[in-house]
């Protein structure tokens, strides 16, 4: 189902927007153009960047975090991108509902064209190598489809990469972007290759069922996004299929404890924390159960986060002294942590000195 749930600014008059502004660590109010319902419990909305001065290009694959009050209380998380920067003039995010979630589900019940959604600026790194002309198969479940939308209809409008997509939805009338696929299918039947698979006909996707379909898929850049356990059981299968490499974006993490659950149990008493921001550098006395990016913000610094729950990077940054433990880590690769990066949403130190740096 896709029709036009809404669009032009008339329609919301005499609307209160549903945003209030929220101009802390770099959030902007930008108007929502279109707001289209895709299916049941997944809505888009196109945003109007006429008023964004800059900082809002982006390349496919990445997010942007929005910024909404609910109640007295103001929530952030990410949407990625499912419009492509190649092709779409504006920008396009998709939400799907999660049970029992406050962002999801008030964006799906309350966004009309016209009110204003504040939003900080695309990052993130689920991107094409520019580099590889490789193959590319991508593996996506229900909402995870956004990102490898725009992934897919970038390599297919800029390069002449061979493409293979495998999206997993509970039903037929879950899908999102359904007819978009069908015409990007018909329209470049020799380079993409669509494959569906339904929980209601077959169950939910198994290690051999996407194995099944990857046969002649080694050498390939591999990206993956959906729920979390798809994105374990699709981890696991594509291993065994050789890729040239394997991208991976989680949009739900795992159960994690509170910083001083985690704390209690392990780690010696850390003294004080030295912290590089841009020009800013300040040491201030570490209080225990304390994540690096929480004592960041209590040392008065605007470090940089989004999910905090350490799913997107956007707080990442560098030990230069010192040791810290990540509580939940889906976004480094072990060189990465080896050289010394930490998501410092999650991160509690585990000496009695540390020096991070934001870079
Ligand atoms: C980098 C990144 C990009 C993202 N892009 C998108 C996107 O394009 N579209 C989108 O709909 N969501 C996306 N998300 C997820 C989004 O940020 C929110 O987590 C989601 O909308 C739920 O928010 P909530 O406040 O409604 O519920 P929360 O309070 O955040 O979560 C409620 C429950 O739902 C689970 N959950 C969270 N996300 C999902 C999901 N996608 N599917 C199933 N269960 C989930 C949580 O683990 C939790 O148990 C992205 C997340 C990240 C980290
Ligand atoms: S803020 Fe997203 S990983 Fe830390």
């Amino acid at each position: 189902m896709t029709s036009e749930q809404a669009s032009g600014a008339t329609e919301s008059a005499g609307r209160e927007a549903i945003g209030a502004v929220d101009v802390t660590d770099g959030f902007v109010p930008v108007p929502i153009r279109t707001v289209t319902r895709e299916t049941v419990d997944a809505v888009s909305l196109t945003l109007d960047l006429a008023s964004v001065a800059e900082g809002f290009d982006y390349r496919a694959g990445q997010f942007i975090t929005v910024s909404v009050p609910i109640g007295a209380q103001w929530y952030r998380r990410c949407y990625s991108m499912s419009s492509a920067p190649s092709v779409d003039k504006g920008l396009r995010i998709t939400v799907k509902r999660s049970i029992g979630g406050p962002v999801s589900n008030w964006i799906n019940d309350n966004a009309r064209a016209g009110d204003v959604l504040n939003v900080r600026a695309p990052e993130g790194r689920f991107v094409l190598d520019p580099l590889s002309d490789a193959p590319l198969v991508a593996l996506a479940g229900g909402s995870g489809i956004t990102p490898i939308l725009s992934l897919i209809r970038t390599a297919l409008h800029t390069t002449d990469r061979r493409l293979k997509l495998l999206y997993a939805n509970r039903d037929r009338d879950s899908i999102i972007f359904r007819d978009e696929l069908d015409d990007l299918a018909e329209l470049f039947g020799d380079r993409l290759e669509v494959g569906h698979h339904l929980d209601v006909d077959s169950g939910l996707l198994t290690r051999d069922q996407i194995v099944s379909v990857l046969d002649g898929c080694a050498g390939a850049d591999f990206y993956i996004c959906g729920p979390r356990k798809f994105m374990d059981v699709a981890e696991e299968a594509v291993i065994d299929a050789d890729p040239r490499s394997v991208h991976l974006e989680r949009f739900e993490t795992a159960e994690i404890p509170p910083p001083e659950e985690v704390s209690s149990v392990a780690t010696p008493t850390t003294e004080e924390v030295t912290i590089r921001l841009g020009r800013q550098k300040v040491t201030v006395a570490y209080r225990r159960g304390s994540t690096l990016l929480q004592t960041a913000r209590s040392a008065g610094l605007r470090a940089p986060s989004s999910c905090e729950t350490g799913s997107c990077g956007t707080c990442m940054a560098r030990l230069r002294i010192g040791s810290a433990r990540m509580v939940n880590n889906d976004v480094l690769d072990d060189d990465e942590v080896a050289e010394g990066w930490v998501l410092t949403c999650q991160s509690l130190p585990t000496s009695p000195t540390v020096h991070v740096s934001y870079e």
